[in-house]
């Protein structure tokens, strides 16, 4: 059987249920057009999604978890909204095929809830798939520059660029399927949502875009990240503060700044993430694949993080852990800083595109126990040999080209 058949049974089992007279009752399904959706792109359908959203969730599940439908072959335009919960059914249905668009004016952006485009808050067991697309117009944000002043073009109810795509709050989410395209900034943003699957997404805004990470994680545990496509201007997933036990596997990210935990710590906040494995992932020509970055000043740990099985192409800064990470306006302070310990780096292969491919660069309060093994990475120029640098970095490195003889046991 193929992926997409056996998809759709998987899918046509979730939303019928036998009742116990044997008679096949299908879940209810609240479709957006049927709420007076145009669909036409140039509508403001906000209100029929609010409507159609109310009415999945308040449904109690008896017939099988409610759907929330948009509909493919259509393009849907809204407004900054939340979808918010608790719902009354245990599990929540939202199968998206169409292409939902962001406002294409600034003046149309009238509020951000929580920052976001869209967001779902306070919603367990949702499961959000399709084959839809997730636009969110973000030229309109870049403006070209890293800073851009977006109140020059006029009142929005914006008060920083927004993420195009939050879940809040949403334990055991399953978002697959869609294509999620040109966030003003990061493209989705999960807060405090355990136990969660995300998988099968393209995810692809231009090189040059401003802060556009792929998927920010924070305060969630127990998330399993697969199947990824990540093409941005920023990271393509980064890992904040109050995550633990995040497995990431078979992600392929470039152009973009890597795979990162944190920042942490910025501005001497206490900040943690621990129990992080990054597997069979891919970067292509972006700024950083493994990356550990903290700021100074702060506190807290990074501890626990595997990488394992990395293919590299051309990548600046294949293996590197920043404990300066820092920002023009941040002060220097080197009295106390994030603890990184336990870093596993095995099975790399590929190319660096700068001279340095590993760099340890740890603070006093050092790094510790940092394991390199069967680690092989060249330089994209042929001829050229690549090395690389630690400082205050402790630890052990077999097996691995270029040698890091500067790694203190
Ligand atoms: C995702 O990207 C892959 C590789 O570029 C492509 O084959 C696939 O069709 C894309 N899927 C979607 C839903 O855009
Ligand atoms: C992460 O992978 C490990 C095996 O390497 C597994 O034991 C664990 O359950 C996985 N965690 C999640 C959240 O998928
Ligand atoms: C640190 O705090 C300053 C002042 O409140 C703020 O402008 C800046 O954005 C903060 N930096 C980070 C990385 O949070």
């Amino acid at each position: 059987m193929g992926f997409v058949a056996a998809m759709y049974l998987v899918v046509a089992a979730a939303l019928s249920t036998i009742s116990s007279h044997g008679i096949v009752a299908a879940s209810p399904t609240f479709d957006v057009i049927k709420y007076g959706a145009i669909g036409d792109g140039a509508n403001d359908d906000t209100q029929a999604f609010v409507k159609a959203w109310g009415d999945t969730c308040g449904n109690a599940g008896a017939q099988g978890p409610p759907s929330l439908v948009v509909p493919g072959g259509k393009q849907f335009k809204l407004s900054p909204v939340s979808f918010q919960g608790p719902c009354k059914s245990s599990s929540i249905f939202v199968q998206i095929d169409g292409k939902l668009v962001a406002p294409s004016s600034l003046r149309e952006w009238t509020a951000c809830p929580s920052g976001s485009w869209l967001a779902f808050q306070n919603v367990a067991n949702l499961n959000v798939k399709g084959l839809g697309q997730v636009d969110g117009q973000g030229s309109l944000w870049w403006g070209g520059a890293k800073n851009y002043d977006f109140r020059l073009q006029g009142p929005t109810g914006c008060e920083d660029r927004p993420t195009a795509l939050t879940f809040s709050n949403c334990d055991n989410l399953v978002l697959s399927g869609l294509q999620h395209i040109n966030s003003p900034k990061n493209h989705i943003s999960i807060q405090h949502c355990n136990g969660g699957t995300i998988s099968n997404l393209n995810i692809t805004a231009p090189k040059t875009s401003p802060n556009t990470d792929g998927i920010d994680i924070s305060s969630t545990n127990q998330l399993n990240i697969h199947d990824l496509n990540i093409q941005t201007g920023d990271d393509c997933i980064a890992i904040n503060t109050g995550s633990s036990y995040i497995n990431i596997t078979s992600v392929s990210c470039g152009p973009g700044h890597g795979i990162s935990i944190g920042s942490l710590g910025a501005n001497g906040t206490h900040e943690t993430a621990e129990e992080v494995q990054v597997r069979h992932c891919t970067f292509t020509g972006t700024a950083n694949g493994a990356r550990i970055k903290t700021w100074q000043g702060g506190s807290g740990y990074a501890k626990s993080i595997t990488f394992d099985q990395i293919t590299l192409n051309t990548v600046k800064n294949p293996i590197i852990i920043d404990q300066f990470y820092t920002d023009a306006v941040a002060q220097e302070n080197t009295e106390s800083s994030v603890v990184v310990s336990s870093v596993k780096y095995t099975g790399f292969r590929g190319t660096s595109a700068s001279d340095e491919a590993i760099t340890l660069s740890c603070s006093s309060v050092g790094c510790s126990d940092i394991i390199l093994n069967n680690v092989q990475i060249t330089s994209s120029t042929p001829g050229k040999t690549v090395t690389a640098s630690c400082k205050n970095a402790h630890g052990s490195a077999s097996s691995t080209t270029p040698p890091v003889p500067c790694l203190i046991k």
